[in-house]
């Protein structure tokens, strides 16, 4: 479901202010005076949710509303759920509107329930969500329809058994993020994966970075960047916690395993509960919007279609050239109706389904794979990986898949020209001063990449710092809906 551009404008713009609801002054129409008690809150859902609801199950949606609003005479407050209206409070539900009280009335006596700074809080329960993006408003109108208060909320809705009987309760993708003395860049990719990932911070999604440094500096950007992203969870390279284990981890140590190798670490963090495992590395940025649906079709396809072995979130029909291999002439495969190919017969990029750089695997295939394999590095796992399938190993899904856009690309810093807004760099940094300047809390930006087309998936760039508190003034570009009036 596409919304139209400003609509999403608005909501982001209510996203950034905390999600606070304000009035909406309809065309120069009298306004209320504002205060705590005349506003209305949504409770649930939470701005941007992704709510998970078993197949018909029923959705509640909490607001309450401030004990100083009044529905004036033959005013409405009402529930809309994308274009439909689903529900009349005034204050109780009701069908005509004879049924609603008339207004006004005096101070703190209001037609909605309640009085003085008190609020009401109601209760709406809704049937029959689908898998799909919702806009939830809550509008308190006059007898003309003119808005005298709205709020608003954004939100996805993912019905169970629609998708999958047997989706699990644990999140259904398991990411790993490799990295080495990159806190800088790290930070650069989770801030895009904030960003262009929706839900990236719900159920949906395990978060793990599996790091290591070479030097006490290195570590203290870890430090840094740990702190600044509570939802993902940090594990040091030969030293993780003992609490942090899977099936496969044990299953590696009772057959003689060194717990303590990379191959014991990285086991740790292969979850079997989780039916899905991907992996970024930390010189990658998420540049492309990866939304619910979208990574809905990723689990139905590799759920349904043993044939597939991989969902690349890097490839997409506009890459041409091969980076890795210098190959100028690697064109797009020709898809079926769900995008797949085979990858058996490609070249290049399109050849290559065991990156380690966001292709999405079954996670049993994978466990398999990295349990049998011998790697000390994330450098070997892929090339171990890479090297069992080969073109012509049956033992292999000869099929891969991907969408029509690139979510996320590679950049290869070693090969970066640098630019500073302030300062040019003829060389590339290297990580000791991006770890530097890191530690001095500044910031490397994505917004220049974000929907950009590229035709290869490693594409050198320059790597770009936020200028002062530049972040910070953007975001407060970003208006909420009710300020025109004010
Ligand atoms: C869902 O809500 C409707 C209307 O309130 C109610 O009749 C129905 O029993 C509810 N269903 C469930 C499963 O709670
Ligand atoms: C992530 O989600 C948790 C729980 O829903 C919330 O407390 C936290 O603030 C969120 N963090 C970010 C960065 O959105
Ligand atoms: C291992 O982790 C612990 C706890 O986070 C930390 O205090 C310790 O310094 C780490 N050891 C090394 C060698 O970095």
């Amino acid at each position: 479901m596409r919304w139209p551009a400003i609509a999403m404008l608005m909501m982001i713009g209510a996203a950034a202010a905390g999600g606070r609801e304000g009035r909406e002054g309809g065309g120069g129409r009298e306004a209320l005076p504002t205060s705590r008690g005349d506003e209305i809150v949504v409770s649930h859902p939470r701005q941007d949710e992704l709510v998970v609801l078993q197949e018909h199950a029923n959705f509640t949606i909490t607001l309450s509303v401030g004990g100083r609003l009044k529905v004036p005479l033959h005013g409405l407050l009402v529930l809309h759920l994308n274009e439909d209206r689903i529900a009349i409070l005034c204050p109780k539900p009701a069908e005509q509107l004879e049924d609603c009280p008339n207004g006004p009335t005096e101070e703190g006596d209001g037609d909605v329930e309640g009085n003085g700074e008190k609020c009401k809080e109601f209760s709406v329960e809704v049937g029959g969500l689908k898998t799909a993006e919702y806009v939830l408003t809550v509008e308190l109108v006059d007898v003309l329809g003119n808005p005298i208060r709205i709020a608003r909320r954004h939100f996805n809705a993912l019905v169970l058994n629609e998708i999958d009987e047997s989706l699990p309760p644990h999140p259904v993708f398991n990411v790993i993020i490799f990295s080495m003395d990159r806190a800088c860049q790290l930070d650069q990719l989770l801030s895009s994966v904030q960003e262009r990932i929706v839900n990236a911070n719900s159920s949906m999604f395990r978060w793990q970075v599996l790091y290591k440094f070479s030097n006490k500096k290195f570590g203290d950007g870890y430090r840094k960047v740990k702190k600044m992203f509570p939802w993902v969870s940090f594990h040091q390279q030969s030293n993780l916690s003992s609490s942090v284990t899977s099936a496969y981890f044990d299953m590696f140590v009772a057959e003689g395993g060194d717990a303590k190798s990379f191959k014991g670490d990285y086991l740790r963090l292969v979850d079997d509960r989780s039916p899905f495992i991907l992996h970024f590395v930390d010189d990658m940025v998420v540049t492309g919007v990866w939304s619910v649906q979208e990574q809905v079709f990723a689990y139905r396809l590799l759920s349904l279609r043993p044939d597939v072995l991989t969902v690349s979130l890097r490839l997409h029909p506009g890459i041409t050239r091969c980076y890795a291999t210098g190959s100028d002439r690697t064109p797009p495969p020709s898809f079926d109706p769900e995008m797949t190919w085979n990858w058996m017969n490609m070249m290049g990029d399109w050849a290559y389904p065991m990156s380690l750089d966001a292709h999405i695997f079954r996670t049993e295939d994978h466990a398999r794979l990295a349990m049998a394999l011998q790697y000390m590095n994330p450098n070997t796992l892929e090339g171990q990986m890479a090297s069992f399938c080969f073109s012509g190993n049956s033992a292999c899904p000869p099929r891969m898949s991907c969408y029509r856009e690139a979510k996320v690309i590679n950049i290869p810093a070693n090969r970066v020209q640098n630019t500073f807004p302030n300062r040019y760099m003829s060389d590339a940094p290297s990580p000791a001063l991006l770890n530097t300047e890191f530690l001095f809390n500044r910031r490397l930006i994505t917004k220049h990449l974000w929907d950009k087309t590229f035709d290869t998936v490693h594409v050198p760039q320059p790597l770009i710092f936020a200028v002062g508190n530049l972040q910070h003034e953007m975001s407060e570009i970003v208006r909420e809906p009710g300020d025109d009036s004010e």
